[in-house]
């Protein structure tokens, strides 16, 4: 048996990382969330003591899991310290992107070792996060003499781990918040001028899936700049007046970040090497920059 595990905040990465644990041995010895129903649903799934009480559920755990949402992990925090729920030797993690180990230091003036083990994916539900995990990279902030510990809780959810420094988790989430939350917002946008361009909303999307699953199978295989293609690279001004002309009357909403997301593409094609400068200060005037 491995070490007693209690999990407050039972939400989609807090059912999903208990139920994992345990299918590798360690002991959901407790549960607990806001809501009744959130704390019942987690019982019948993951087992353990059931509680809406944090400190309660901390002191029955080897190893506190913080999977609230991010606001309320340091005021938990705080109010299990506060009434002794922490004790030396304890493990406590949160499992937050963004947020720096500060947020636990409420638990290391308790004498508890203090953790940020992070999943970076996307999940949407318990069932997606439980298929999504194994194979996952999680960043790990912690001490050094917490690493070799680290590592191993996240081998033993499949995962695999990265180190990253407290100070750099910022820009580091920010990163995934780009390539993920961004790029659903570009196929919003790419949505909206397909409906524009007449193509009906019901298959839009549909419409231009083929072309973005061929980018990804690119960017699987090479790096950005290996894998970009179309107008910038090319070099092709007059395609990129037509289309700021047509946005520039039609969807002017999208024009700014058209013209952002160009320049940078124009970094890429220089890095590329498939544009000369002038071409290159041509399309950023054109592009606004
Ligand atoms: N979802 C993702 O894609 C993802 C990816 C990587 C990392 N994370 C991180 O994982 C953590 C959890 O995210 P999530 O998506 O699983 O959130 P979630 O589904 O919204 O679940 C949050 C859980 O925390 C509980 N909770 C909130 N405040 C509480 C409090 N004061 N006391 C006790 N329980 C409280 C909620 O209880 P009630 O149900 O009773 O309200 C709920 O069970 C966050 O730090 C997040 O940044 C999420």
């Amino acid at each position: 048996m491995r070490e007693k595990v209690v999990i407050i905040g039972v939400g989609k990465v807090g059912l999903a990382v208990g139920y994992l644990l345990k299918k590798q041995g360690y002991r959901i010895a407790g549960v607990c969330a806001r809501r009744r129903e959130s704390v019942d649903r987690a019982v019948r799934f993951i087992g353990g003591e059931p509680s809406r009480n944090v400190a309660e559920t901390s002191r029955l755990g080897d190893v506190v899991l913080l999977t609230t949402c991010d606001d309320q992990i340091q005021p938990v925090c705080e109010e299990i310290a506060s009434k002794g729920g922490f004790r030396k030797g304890q493990k406590v993690i949160h499992m937050s992107g963004a947020s720096s180990l500060e947020v636990l230091k409420s638990a290391r003036d308790s004498g508890a070792d203090i953790l940020s083990i992070h999943p970076l994916q996307a999940f949407a539900t318990v069932d997606g996060a439980i298929e999504q995990l194994p194979g996952t990279i999680f960043g790990v902030t912690a001490e050094d003499h917490l690493a070799d510990w680290a590592n191993n809780f996240v081998r033993a959810l499949g995962g695999k781990p990265i180190r990253i420094a407290d100070e750099q988790k910022a820009i580091y989430h920010a990163a995934a918040c780009v390539v993920s939350n961004y790029f659903v917002t570009l196929m919003w946008i790419g949505k909206n001028m397909a409906t524009q361009a007449g193509i009906p909303e019901k298959i839009a999307l549909e419409a231009y899936w083929p072309l973005v699953r061929g980018t990804f199978k690119n960017l699987e295989k090479n790096t950005p700049v290996e894998a970009l293609t179309g107008p910038i690279a090319r070099g092709d001004i007059e395609t990129i007046k037509e289309h700021r002309k047509k946005l520039e009357r039609e969807l002017h909403q999208f024009l700014k970040a058209y013209d952002v997301l160009g320049r940078h593409t124009v970094e890429v094609a220089i890095e590329k090497g498939t544009i000369d400068k002038g071409t290159a200060k041509k399309l950023l005037e054109e592009l606004g920059g």
